[in-house]
């Protein structure tokens, strides 16, 4: 008999024989009556053994995750359950096989588990066998399937590049591996694919992709894995629009292949410029209001000294409302946001709140009759509103009120995971300037070209300089990233100066890639997608390990496997390592 699975049978099954293979998920025996709840990768099934079954003390002795091969014949159950999709019937067993005893599991196998995760880390193989992560595992599947289908489709070439290869330019710290060959030399593991794809188009190829393994050595956090994986995509001859296209009707297809979802308006755009003044981040979450609306001039003429001696220092005062809530925030709930927001360099937290065209709060006897009115026009303000304000330098105050609508909205539960606000942010900066270091970074990476407009002001100004790069951002969460590329030499050994890269340094880490430049280089461009990232958006998880089959802690260790570990004396001098002690 040919085996099927549990996932499939209904009613419209009802008295036919079955073979059916899996693992015991739960046992219930009524005393005479027994049901053996029996799991496979599809779904659960109930198996019913009557008293006068003789199999019956076969099955009252096997236990959870015990392995089974049963016989039996489908049966309408008398007692229905609603909740699981084969929930109107059961298996009677005519044979019982079984395949293999289980020790007692160290977690609970069900959607719902009270295990720490350690243990389900330590255990990922029983852990990966609950249902709600089976479930991601397919829809993981699904997604790469999808994307496989859709590039494939519009002429894409696959490829694998190096894992042992040289450090390249994402700005984490690298991964390194010592070579036994080459004493006292290194490969580093790639942070993305980036430098080769490039080779690729130079080679020829013109569209290329690959889901790609990348390693970063950065600090973890929960949307964070040290090897992750990315859609990654490069092209030749596109615009910053055509390439922005084709990756934009890439996601609609997954999301219309995984989720059913389809999207029949063009992704939204937005400058980097406004999504930083409007929603103070670069990666703005829309899915909610209290944009950041912009004080100063109001705030000028006030008699609230910290404000108007900020803003002749060059500051700003920006403010965002929380519309309706003002009854929601006490004084002690005010105080613990003025916390917060001076963990990220601000000064203080002031704040109003609206109550029948009255101000109360902080800062209200600062601000006249007509300035009330300016005011709570300006904010759009009305009855049990809250406003609050910051006043700073402009990057200050952008990102602690950024952080603040973020954590409101999250405390308020403003977001809904289901509405997918997918925003394509462009217009980025160039670089960026560090006040500390006294140099400049490149917001992307150094092969990112600055705008035709604005080349001239790589000379002059270099802040201003506008790249054509982009993001694709959605519920708050970068989903992707990528530029169109330099091709022309004379530019590319411009940024590199900028950016203080000297020609030693040019040579030793990019060499290749600037000997490449020489040789007909078509202007190209691509993009990167956390593809993990857009499986914990479907997955509708914040915590990138549930995307991850075996992922590792926020301390980069492997519970499973107990990586990273010391090695023998004898590897070690294979390699001429010295370890400090
Ligand atoms: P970038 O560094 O922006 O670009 O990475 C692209 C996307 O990869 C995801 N990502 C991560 N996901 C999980 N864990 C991590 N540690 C991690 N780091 C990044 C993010 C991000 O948007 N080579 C360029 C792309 C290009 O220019 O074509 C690159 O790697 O979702
Ligand atoms: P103070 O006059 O210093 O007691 O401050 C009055 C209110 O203004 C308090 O709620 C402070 O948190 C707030 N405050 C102080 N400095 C700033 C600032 N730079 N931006 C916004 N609010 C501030």
């Amino acid at each position: 008999m040919k085996r099927t699975h549990n996932g499939v049978l209904r009613l419209s099954n009802i008295n036919e024989k079955v073979l059916l293979k899996g693992w015991v998920s739960k046992k219930r025996d009524l005393g005479g009556l027994l049901f053996i709840d029996l799991r496979d990768t599809t779904g659960i099934i109930q198996l019913a053994f009557y008293p006068e079954n003789p199999l019956h003390d076969i099955a009252a002795s096997v236990k959870n995750e015990y392995v089974l091969e049963v016989e039996g014949t489908v049966q309408e159950r008398s007692n229905k359950n609603m909740q699981i999709p084969t929930g109107e019937i059961e298996v009677t067993v005519s044979k019982l096989t079984v395949l293999n005893t289980s020790q007692q599991p160290p977690l609970i196998i069900q959607d719902e588990t009270d295990a720490l995760e350690d243990t389900r880390l330590k255990y990922r193989y029983l852990d990966l066998r609950r249902p709600v992560l089976q479930n991601i595992f397919k829809m993981r599947h699904k997604a790469a399937n999808a994307v496989r289908e859709f590039l494939n489709k519009e002429d894409f070439l696959e490829f694998e590049t190096p894992i042992l290869t040289k450090s390249t330019p994402e700005g984490a710290r690298d991964y390194l591996v010592p070579s036994r060959m080459n004493r006292g030399e290194f490969y580093a593991l790639p942070q993305s694919p980036q430098i080769f794809k490039q080779l690729l188009m130079v080679a020829g190829f013109e569209k290329y992709y690959q889901i790609a393994k990348c390693f970063r050595d950065e600090d973890l956090r929960s949307d964070r894995q040290p090897e992750f994986t990315q859609i990654d995509i490069e092209t030749s001859f596109m615009s910053q629009e055509e390439i922005l296209d084709v990756s934009e009707r890439m996601i609609k297809h997954v999301m219309k292949e995984v989720k059913g979802i389809t999207f029949d308006e063009k992704f939204p755009h937005i400058t980097y410029d406004e999504a930083m003044n409007k929603y103070g981040s670069d990666k703005p979450d829309t899915r909610y209001d209290m944009h950041l609306v912009d004080l100063t001039e109001l705030a000028n003429q006030t008699s609230f000294k910290v404000f108007t001696s900020n803003i002749e220092e060059g500051g700003v005062v920006k403010a965002i409302n929380v519309k309706n809530m003002a009854d929601k925030f006490s004084r002690k709930r005010i105080d613990q946001l003025t916390e917060f927001v001076k963990g990220f360099h601000a000064k203080g937290l002031a704040f109003l709140k609206v109550d029948k065209g009255e101000l109360s709060g902080s800062i209200a006897k600062f601000f006249t009759e007509e300035q009330t009115t300016e005011l709570i026009q300006k904010m759009d303000a009305s009855d049990n509103d809250l406003l609050l304000f910051v006043s700073d330098n402009l990057k200050v105050t952008n990102n602690c009120l950024g952080q603040l609508r973020r954590k409101i909205a999250r405390e308020e539960e403003l977001t809904d995971p289901e509405t997918y606000d997918f925003l394509w942010v462009t217009d980025w900066p160039m670089f960026e300037f560090d006040e500390e270091e006294g140099r400049y970074y490149s917001l992307h990476h150094p092969f990112t070209m600055v705008q035709e407009k604005d080349i001239a002001m790589l000379d002059k100004d270099p802040e201003k300089a506008l790249a054509y790069c982009y993001d694709l951002v959605v519920q708050g969460q970068e989903l992707g990233g990528g530029s169109v590329r330099i091709h022309r030499q004379d530019i590319q050994n411009q940024v590199f100066d900028i950016l203080g890269i000297t020609k030693e340094e040019q040579a030793q880490k990019f060499g290749f890639l600037v000997d490449a430049l020489k040789y007909g280089t078509p202007p190209h461009g691509g993009i990167a997608f956390g593809f993990d990232r857009l499986i914990m958006l479907l997955a509708h998880t914040e915590n990138i390990r549930d995307v991850v089959a075996f992922p590792k802690t926020n301390n980069g260790t492997c519970l499973l496997t107990d990586a990273p570990s010391p090695v023998s004396e004898l590897q070690l001098s294979d390699l001429s390592i010295m370890t400090k002690k």
